[in-house]
C-alpha cells in the first residue's frame, strides 16, 4: 500500500510510538503498514486485538459507556447488546462502492469504477487525521478455517469497537491467527476502515458516529480494502462481503477457485445418505429461512454449514469442495420469528448477540416485526421514538440485524469445521417470481446451468426501495458482489465447467417458492414444506427420480414430488408446476435486454445457451 505521503510523519503521540515498539509480532511488513496507517489517521493509541472474551467484555463494556450498546436484560438474550445506528447508516450503500481496478473495463458494466490511482489520492484526504481521539484497533483475521492448507488472512484496521465485536461473531480473530500469519510470513487482505469522525480536543462524540461521504472500495488486483464514513455491517465488517465476496471472487477468478453469494445445506435421506448443496438467491427470498429450515417429510434432516457465503475450490480429483468461510450470521431481523424460523431464534436465545436498529422491549429486551406472533402494546422503535401498534410505522428498521456465532445453531452441520469443506453436488439458484418460472427444475448442462445464473431475477419487494413486483436480474445473486467483469466472472464459470468436466460439475438447478395461482394467491407453501423439492434434487443426483423435459430443463411431474402429507389443491399444484411457452417467450424479451448490457464481452457460450432456448420455444 501507498499511504505515506511523502512527508517525515511528526503525527504519532509517544503513547502510539511505543504501541508500535511493542507490536505483538515479528511480521515487519504488517507492524510497517499498521504505522503507515497510524501515520495517516492520527489516532489516539492503538490496541492489538487478541480476540479473547475479556477483550470483547471490556469493548462492549466501553461501547455501552459511549451510549452505541445498550447492554439488554438477561432474561431473553443473554450477555445481549443492542446499537442503534444513525438514520442515515443503516445498510450497504451501492451506489458509493467502487472496484477500483487499473482499468474500468476490468471493473465491467456492473459496478462503479475510479481509477485507484485518483481514488486513492481522494480517500488519503479524507483518511488524514481521521482518527484524532479515537484508538485504533487491530483486527487479524481469517476467513474459514486457520487450519486450512491455505488459511485466507485478513487484518482489518478500524476506529471502531463495535467493528471489532462484531467481527469476533462473524470471523476467527487475533492472536492465534496473527501467530500463524506471522510464522508463515503468510499473504493478508488489507481492509482498512474508518468510521471518519475525528474526535477533536474537548469535542462531545455521539452513540453512531459516521461521516455522511461514504466510500467502499476495492483494490482487485492488490486485493485490499478501504472503507470510509460507515459503520454499518456489510460497508464496515471487511471479512464479509468486501472480502469474501468482492475480493475473494476476483482472486479465485485468477486461482481457479469461486467465491458465491450461497447458503450451504447438509441433506441427509432416510438411508443416512448425505449431500451438500448450495443455494444463491438474491435477497428477500428466504435464504436464510431455508439455510435454517425443519423438513416436513418423514426421514428427512437438513442441517446448515452456512447461510451466506460460499467458497468453492477443486480438490486433486477435480472434486468441487465448498467452505463457509464465516463463523457468525448478520442477518435481517425482521421476518426471522419463532414460528417461521425456530432454528434461528433458538441460536439468538442462547445470547451473545449484537443487534442492531431492532426495537426495544419494555422489559429491556428486543423485538422486531414477525418475531413473534403477538405485537407488543409498546416499544421504543429503533430511532428512539415511543412505539404502539397503531403508529403505521416499523418499530424495527426493515434492514435491522441479529449478529450470533454460528457455533449457537443447533442444526449446524459438524462439517462445517472441516478446514478443506465439504463435495459440493448441486447449485440451486432461486428468485422471486410470480410467473414463468416453475417450482424446481433442472438444468441439462453446466453451461445450460451458467446461463440460469446469469439471467437469475427476482421480483422486487417493500424490503427494498424503489418501485415493487418489478423483475430486477441479479447474476448468480452476486450483482453487488461480483469483484470484476461481470462477463469475465461468467467465462470462469464456464471455463470451470470446462477444465473440471461435466461429471465433476455440481448440477444446477433453479427454484421458486413464490409462483401464484391464477386467482393470485401462492402456490406453493414453502418453508419446511420445500423438503419436497430438496428430496426431488437429492433422487435425481442419485439418479431415483424421474421428470419431464421442458423449455425449462427437467421439471417434476406430480407424480414425482413426494407430496404425502401435504395439503394442497390440484390447481396450486399446477401453477407451481407450470411451463408456458407464453411467458417464456416474455421471459426471453428481459433476457435480451439483460443480456445487452455486455455487448461483445459476454460469452459465446451464453448466445449459444440464449439461442437453443429461443430455438425451443419456437419448436414448442
Ligand atoms: C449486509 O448488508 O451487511 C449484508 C450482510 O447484506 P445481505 O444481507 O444483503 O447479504
Ligand atoms: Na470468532
Ligand atoms: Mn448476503
Amino acid at each position: 500500500a501507498d499511504l505515506s505521503n511523502g512527508t517525515v510523519s511528526s503525527g504519532l503521540n509517544q503513547q502510539v510510538q511505543d504501541q508500535l515498539a511493542q507490536a505483538p509480532t515479528q511480521y515487519t511488513e504488517l507492524v510497517d503498514w499498521v504505522r503507515e496507517v497510524a501515520e495517516l489517521t492520527e489516532p489516539e493509541s492503538i490496541v492489538w486485538v487478541d480476540g479473547t472474551e475479556e477483550e470483547y467484555d471490556r469493548l462492549a463494556g466501553e461501547l455501552v459507556e459511549a451510549g452505541t450498546f445498550r447492554r439488554l436484560s438477561d432474561h431473553e438474550f443473554p450477555n445481549s447488546y443492542v446499537a442503534f445506528s444513525d438514520p442515515d447508516d443503516v445498510a450497504r450503500v451501492e451506489e458509493r462502492t467502487f472496484i477500483c481496478s487499473e482499468t474500468e473495463e476490468a471493473a465491467g458494466p456492473t459496478n462503479n469504477w475510479r481509477d485507484p490511482a485518483e481514488m486513492k489520492s481522494l480517500m488519503k484526504d479524507l483518511y488524514r487525521g481521521c482518527m484524532h481521539g479515537r484508538t485504533m484497533y487491530v483486527i487479524p483475521f481469517v476467513m474459514g478455517s486457520l487450519d486450512a492448507s491455505t488459511p485466507r488472512f485478513g487484518v482489518e484496521i478500524t476506529d471502531s469497537a463495535y467493528v471489532v465485536c462484531s467481527m469476533r461473531i462473524m470471523a476467527t480473530i487475533g492472536s492465534d491467527v496473527l501467530k500463524k500469519m506471522s510464522d508463515t510470513n503468510a499473504f493478508y487482505v488489507k481492509a482498512l476502515h474508518s468510521i471518519g469522525a475525528p474526535l477533536e480536543e474537548g469535542q462531545q462524540d455521539v452513540p453512531w458516529p459516521c461521516n455522511p461521504e461514504k466510500y467502499i472500495v476495492h483494490f482487485p488486483e492488490e486485493r485490499a480494502i478501504w472503507s470510509f464514513g460507515s459503520g454499518y455491517g456489510g460497508n464496515a465488517l471487511l471479512g464479509k462481503k468486501c472480502y469474501a465476496l468482492r475480493i475473494a471472487s476476483a482472486m479465485g477468478h485468477d486461482q481457479g477457485w469461486m467465491a458465491e453469494h450461497m447458503l450451504i445445506l447438509k441433506v441427509t435421506n432416510p438411508e443416512n445418505k448425505t449431500k451438500f448443496i448450495s443455494a444463491a438467491f438474491p435477497s428477500a427470498c428466504g435464504k436464510t429461512n431455508f439455510a435454517l429450515m425443519d423438513p416436513t417429510l418423514e426421514g428427512w434432516k437438513t442441517e446448515m454449514v452456512g447461510d451466506d457465503i460460499s467458497w468453492i475450490n477443486f480438490d486433486e480429483n477435480g472434486t468441487p469442495r465448498v467452505v463457509n468461510p464465516e463463523a457468525g450470521m448478520f442477518g435481517v431481523a425482521p421476518g426471522t420469528g419463532w414460528s417461521t424460523n425456530p432454528n434461528a431464534m433458538r441460536a439468538i436465545a442462547k445470547g451473545n448477540n449484537i443487534f442492531t436498529n431492532v426495537a426495544l422491549t419494555d422489559d429491556n429486551s428486543v423485538w422486531w416485526e414477525g418475531k413473534t406472533d403477538e405485537v407488543p402494546d409498546h416499544l421504543i422503535d429503533w430511532q428512539g421514538n415511543d412505539w404502539t401498534p397503531e403508529s403505521g410505522r416499523p418499530a424495527a428498521h426493515p434492514n435491522s440485524r441479529f449478529c450470533t456465532p454460528l457455533n449457537q445453531v443447533d442444526m449446524l452441520a459438524e462439517e462445517f469445521y472441516e478446514p478443506e469443506g465439504v463435495p459440493l453436488s448441486a447449485i440451486i439458484f432461486g428468485g422471486r417470481r410470480k410467473t414463468t418460472i416453475p417450482l424446481v427444475s433442472e438444468a441439462e448442462s453446466w453451461s445450460e446451468g451458467v446461463f440460469r445464473g446469469v439471467t437469475l431475477s427476482s421480483e422486487t419487494t417493500a424490503a427494498a426501495k424503489g418501485a415493487v413486483g418489478v423483475v430486477r436480474r441479479d447474476p448468480m445473486a452476486m450483482l453487488p458482489f461480483i469483484g470484476y467483469n461481470a462477463s469475465d466472472y461468467f467465462r470462469h464459470w464456464l471455463d470451470l465447467g470446462e477444465k473440471h468436466g461435466e461429471e465433476n460439475m455440481p448440477k444446477v438447478y433453479y427454484v421458486n417458492w413464490f409462483r401464484r395461482t391464477p386467482e393470485g394467491g401462492f402456490a406453493w407453501p414453502g418453508f419446511g414444506e420445500n423438503s419436497r423439492v430438496v428430496k426431488w434434487v437429492f433422487d435425481r443426483l442419485e439418479g431415483t427420480a424421474g421428470g419431464e423435459h421442458t423449455l425449462m430443463g427437467t421439471v417434476p411431474t406430480r407424480e414425482d414430488l413426494d407430496l404425502t402429507g401435504l395439503k394442497i389443491e390440484d390447481n396450486e399444484l399446477d401453477a407451481a408446476l407450470a411451463v408456458n411457452v407464453d411467458e417464456i417467450e416474455a421471459e426471453l424479451i428481459g433476457i435480451d435486454e439483460w443480456l445487452e448490457k455486455f455487448g461483445d464481452d459476454l460469452p459465446q457460450r451464453i448466445h449459444e445457451q440464449r439461442d437453443a432456448l429461443a430455438q425451443r420455444i419456437e419448436e414448442a
